[in-house]
C-alpha cells in the first residue's frame, strides 16, 4: 500500500466506531480528508449525522459533499471526533498542527466524548520530536513570546530553532484564527506533557500542537493492515 492508500485504510476503519446521529468532528489534513471523503458516500447512503469542521478547508470539502454541518455555538457537544496527526506516541501523545489547524482541532477534539487519530505508519514514533512542534501565537508581542518559549522548552531538554511559518510565497502564514504559527525543531520532547501545559501558561501562546491525554484510540494503517492503539 501506498502512503495514500495506508491513509485511506485508517480512515475506512474509523468509520465503522460512526453510528446513525452522530455528532462529529471532522479534522484536518490529508489524512482526515479521507475520512470526510467517505463519510460524505455514507451520507449520500442515508446515514445521518452532524458535523463540526476543524478548518475552513474542512468546512469547504464537507459542504461540497453534502454533509450536514454545524457549530460548537449550536452544537457544543459532540459524540466523536476523527482527525490526523504528525506524529504519535505509544501512550497516544500526539503532534499536530502541520497544516496551521491545531487551535480548531485541540477546541472540537476537547468538546467530543472522544477522540480516534488516524494514520499511516510512519506517523508513530518512539518519542516526539522528530516533527517539528507547531506553536499557534498572537502577533502582538510575537517576539517576546517566542523568548519565553524557547526559554520554557530549554528547561524541559528542549533545544532547537523557533521559526516563524511562511506561505510559499514567502509572506507570513496566517491561522483561521488570525494568529502566527512558529515551528520549534526541538527533537526529542522529553515530557511532551510537562512541555503542552507550560506553553500555554505562556500569555502569547494561542494554543500548542502536543495533544496529550485527549485520543483515546488511534488507527494505524501500514503493509501489514490495520491495527489500532490504546494509550499505554
Ligand atoms: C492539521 O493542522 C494537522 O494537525 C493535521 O491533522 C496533521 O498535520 C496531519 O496531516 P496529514 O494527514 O496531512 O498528514
Amino acid at each position: 500500500m501506498t502512503p495514500d492508500e495506508q491513509k485511506r485504510a485508517a480512515a475506512a476503519k474509523a468509520l465503522d466506531y460512526v453510528t446513525e446521529g452522530m455528532k462529529l468532528g471532522l479534522g484536518t489534513g490529508s489524512t482526515a480528508a479521507h475520512f470526510v471523503d467517505l463519510l460524505g458516500g455514507r451520507v449520500k447512503q442515508g446515514l445521518g449525522v452532524i458535523c463540526v469542521p476543524t478548518s475552513k478547508a474542512t468546512h469547504k470539502q464537507a459542504e461540497a459533499l453534502g454533509i450536514p454541518l454545524t457549530t460548537l455555538d449550536e452544537t457544543p457537544s459532540l459524540d466523536l471526533t476523527v482527525d490526523g496527526a504528525d506524529e504519535l506516541d505509544g501512550a497516544l501523545n500526539l503532534t499536530k498542527g502541520g497544516g496551521g489547524a491545531l487551535l480548531r482541532e485541540k477546541i472540537v477534539a476537547m468538546a467530543s466524548d472522544r477522540m480516534i487519530v488516524i494514520a499511516d505508519e510512519s506517523k508513530v514514533v518512539e518519542n516526539l520530536g522528530a516533527f517539528d512542534l507547531p506553536i499557534e501565537v498572537v502577533p502582538f508581542g510575537a517576539g517576546a513570546t517566542v523568548i519565553m518559549i524557547e526559554k520554557l522548552a530549554a528547561g524541559l531538554g528542549c533545544k532547537g530553532p523557533v521559526t516563524r511559518r511562511k506561505t510559499a510565497s514567502g509572506e507570513d502564514f496566517i491561522t483561521d484564527g488570525g494568529h502566527y504559527i512558529y515551528d520549534c525543531a526541538f527533537g526529542v520532547i522529553p515530557d511532551p506533557v510537562a512541555l503542552d501545559s507550560g506553553l500555554n501558561k505562556i500569555p502569547g501562546v494561542v494554543e500548542n500542537g502536543l495533544f496529550t491525554g485527549i485520543a483515546a484510540l488511534a488507527v494505524i494503517a501500514g503493509d501489514d493492515g490495520v491495527r489500532e492503539i490504546k494509550p499505554a
